[in-house]
């Protein structure tokens, strides 16, 4: 089977899907790369995939799930039989049914799954002082995810339809883990070493960040708490603290491996 062109994917505030993503590609090889960057926005009409393209999907894993702005954002991709890689990225704690449930929706808006993968990117509650797979993707997860890349095209080379492909298993339970109570809380921001430079609101993929009485102000009910602003900053003056961050240094600090599903 060949693929004219490798399509990416991606949902990715803090950018570890998104590299991941392209290390894959680098692995599928082609002339001709597409990219559908659905960080920011909802794409404004339906993407319709054509049977001879290569799609690779890369979302960040939140709660055991799929974030679940991307998976909003991913209901606007359909294809009638094109063949797809899910791929979730995660904090090095654990992606439960997260990869389940992104190979289920892609099946169901009409792809077919080929391989998936589940690689780990630095988490985002991770700070200097409490790493949390800090670096990551690192040297090791690029190769790794370009071994990938090279991997799957290898096993549709043997392929004569995508008719001849037995259903992909990958691992995860359903029902799918129950999403917890909704907590509201967004970072907080130092006025000392705020500039307002309005970096964050570029950054911020639900808008949740806007300026009100001359002061940045982030809606916590708007806020995913993806961090970006906060990694992002120039000037350092914006911090989000959750219990969860001592917790996920002290017990999620172990290296893990990228699982595969070829
Ligand atoms: C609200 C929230 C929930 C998260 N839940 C998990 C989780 O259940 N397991 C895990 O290992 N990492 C979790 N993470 C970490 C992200 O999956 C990880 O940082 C990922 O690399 C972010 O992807 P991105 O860089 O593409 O935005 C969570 C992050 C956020 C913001």
């Amino acid at each position: 089977m060949e693929y004219k062109n490798i399509h990416i994917v991606y949902f990715s505030p803090t950018h570890t899907s998104a590299k991941t993503a392209y290390a894959i590609a680098e692995g599928l090889g082609s002339d001709v790369l597409l990219e559908s960057d659905i960080t920011y926005k909802m794409p404004e009409k339906p993407i319709e995939i054509p049977d001879d393209e290569l799609t690779v999907v890369a979302v960040p894993v939140y709660g055991g799930r799929v974030a679940e702005t991307a998976m909003e954002r991913l209901r606007v991709f359909h294809a009638h039989h094109a063949p797809v890689v899910p791929v979730v990225v995660y904090g090095n704690r654990d992606y439960e049914d997260a990869l389940l449930e992104l190979t289920d929706a892609l099946t169901e808006a009409g792809f077919v799954p080929v391989a998936a993968g589940a690689f780990v990117g630095e988490h985002s509650f991770s700070r200097k002082q409490m790493p949390i797979a800090a670096g990551r993707p690192d040297a090791e997860d690029h190769e790794y995810a370009v071994c990938f890349g090279v991997r799957i095209r290898a096993k549709l080379e043997t392929l004569k339809t995508l008719a001849d492909l037995p259903p992909l298993k990958v691992k995860g339970n359903f029902p799918y883990r129950e999403k917890g109570p909704s907590t509201p809380q967004a970072p907080v921001v130092d006025e000392e070493l705020c500039t307002q430079c309005e970096y964050c609101i570029d950054v911020c993929p639900v808008s949740a960040i806007s300026i009100v009485d001359d002061r940045m102000f982030s809606d916590p009910n708007s806020c995913i708490k993806c961090c970006a602003c906060v990694k992002e900053c120039p000037e350092g003056a914006r911090s989000f603290d959750t219990p969860y961050t001592a917790m996920l240094h002290k017990n999620f600090s172990a290296r893990r491996e990228p699982e595969l599903f070829v």
